[in-house]
């Protein structure tokens, strides 16, 4: 079925509000965008790469475009860029591993993989329990990227030593000592990082998780592994560690009433798929998600730690609560404590989300590189605003500068959404 582009799609290139509700397949491939030139974020601010959207102008109306379909053209589209197709079967990995991850969670309260690993003894190198899943999803993130036919130098949260897909595929991987929940993929050309199960302390209440994930590329003169497969030295692998303005994919995938895969390919567009479960294909469902400069009057945020919270930050929230902030509208509270089910509502819906520091908690709890920096990208690429503890641009924090030298698992207070509402909490810090 040939369908023809309509003013309407050119409409959405110019950054028109894409609907959020259920699209059929055509009407899907007629939002989606024709190539654009700019090498600028909808944000306005400047990317890593100019490259062009795919163009879908041959849709089947039954099948729709698919989230394989839409890398794999993503790739053609850009013929000067031909490393893009490399990024073609560690995307498919990734995908294979969300869709598998949705069906482990989704079948655990029957399959017995709810609770905590070896029944509470299971404890990580940051003293924290660990629960099968948490174990379990690791392992499905390793082997789908195993199967991509390239090296992989993995490591986790869950594990004290480094993991790759098979320990003894990797000489000098039993060298390493790497213990937080990162994965990194050597693939010669891209560096992948990820949080498999993002809100794992809500998966046994059946309440939303994630993964989320983030592609760069391999920073020139700095390979992880050298020319004979060995792993290189720490300060060279923790050199792979770049601020977000450098990613080249960023995305997650919601586990939730329904799966959803929303990404974004090169920082310009913010494409989401829902798993067709019935077909096993994600499909795209989301054409060019807009956040809303000012959307519903929503705030999420941990309210419990507000007693520690700067006094700025209490001001602005009571004085929203209250119907006194800009908008003059009473806002109200949405937090499930799971960040990927937070950050799709506030794509959706717009409002603002945040994990601030606090007098407790300097720097918040979530980390810099797999969990802030990968959803910035994408909500800076839906035309929002992303901002840490200082108001400064979250893309544009180098985790290698983290005077505590955590390196990849510097955690960063994180403020994000629509950018009226992100503005308007920023401007009680300047009063
Ligand atoms: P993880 O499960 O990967 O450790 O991350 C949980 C995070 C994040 O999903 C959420 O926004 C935050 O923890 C909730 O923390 P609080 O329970 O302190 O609100
Ligand atoms: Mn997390
Ligand atoms: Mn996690």
């Amino acid at each position: 079925m040939l369908v023809a582009f309509t003013s309407s799609s050119t409409a959405l290139l110019a950054g028109a509000r894409a609907p959020h509700s259920a699209v059929s397949h055509a009407s899907a491939a007629r939002m989606t965008t024709m190539a654009t030139t700019e090498a600028k974020n909808a944000a306005g601010n400047e990317l890593l790469l100019d490259l062009n959207e795919p163009v879908f102008p041959e849709v089947c109306e039954y099948a729709g475009v698919t989230l394989s379909r839409y890398v794999l053209e993503m790739a053609r589209a850009n013929p000067d860029k031909p490393e893009l197709n490399e990024l073609v079967s560690v995307m498919t990995a990734v995908e294979r591993a969300c869709k598998t991850i949705s069906n482990l969670v989704r079948r655990s309260p029957m399959s017995g993989l709810t609770g905590l690993e070896d029944g509470g003894g299971s404890i990580n190198v940051q003293g924290e329990e660990q629960k099968k899943l948490d174990l379990i999803t690791n392992t499905v993130l390793k082997n789908a990227l195993k199967f991509t036919g390239k090296m992989g130098v993995l490591a986790s949260e869950e594990e004290d030593d480094p993991v790759a897909s098979q320990p003894s595929d990797l000489p000098g991987a039993d060298d390493y000592k790497w213990n937080k929940e990162v994965i990194l993929e050597e693939s010669g050309k891209y560096v992948a990082v990820f949080d498999p199960l993002d809100g794992s302390s809500n998966v046994d209440a059946n309440i939303p998780t994630g993964t989320i994930f983030g592609i760069f590329e391999e920073p020139e003169g700095c390979s992880v592994l050298n020319k004979d497969g060995e792993v290189m030295d720490n300060e060279c692998l923790t050199a792979t560690m770049q601020s977000g303005n450098k990613l080249v994919v960023g995305g997650y995938c919601l586990y939730s009433a329904a799966t959803e895969f929303v990404m974004s390919f090169g920082g310009k567009t913010c494409q989401g798929f829902t798993l067709d479960e019935q077909v096993g294909e994600f499909v795209l469902t989301k054409p060019n998600m807009q956040i809303p400069a000012r959307g519903k009057p929503i705030y999420s945020v941990n309210e419990a730690n507000r007693w520690a919270w700067d006094p700025e930050l209490t001001e602005y929230i009571t004085a929203i609560q209250k119907g006194e902030g800009e908008t003059g509208q009473q806002y109200t509270s949405r937090y499930i404590g799971s960040m990927v089910g937070d950050v799709h509502r506030t794509l959706l819906y717009g409002g603002i989300f945040g994990y601030p520091g606090d007098k407790k908690n300097l720097n918040g709890k979530l980390r810099l590189l797999y969990e802030a920096a990968p959803m910035a990208f994408i909500v800076e690429a839906a035309g929002g605003a992303a901002v840490s503890g200082k108001g400064e641009r979250i893309l544009d924090i180098d985790p290698t500068d983290d005077p505590t030298g955590r390196g990849v698992h510097q955690r960063v207070p994180v403020f994000l959404g629509s950018t009226d509402d992100v503005a308007e909490m920023r401007s009680y810090y300047k009063k």
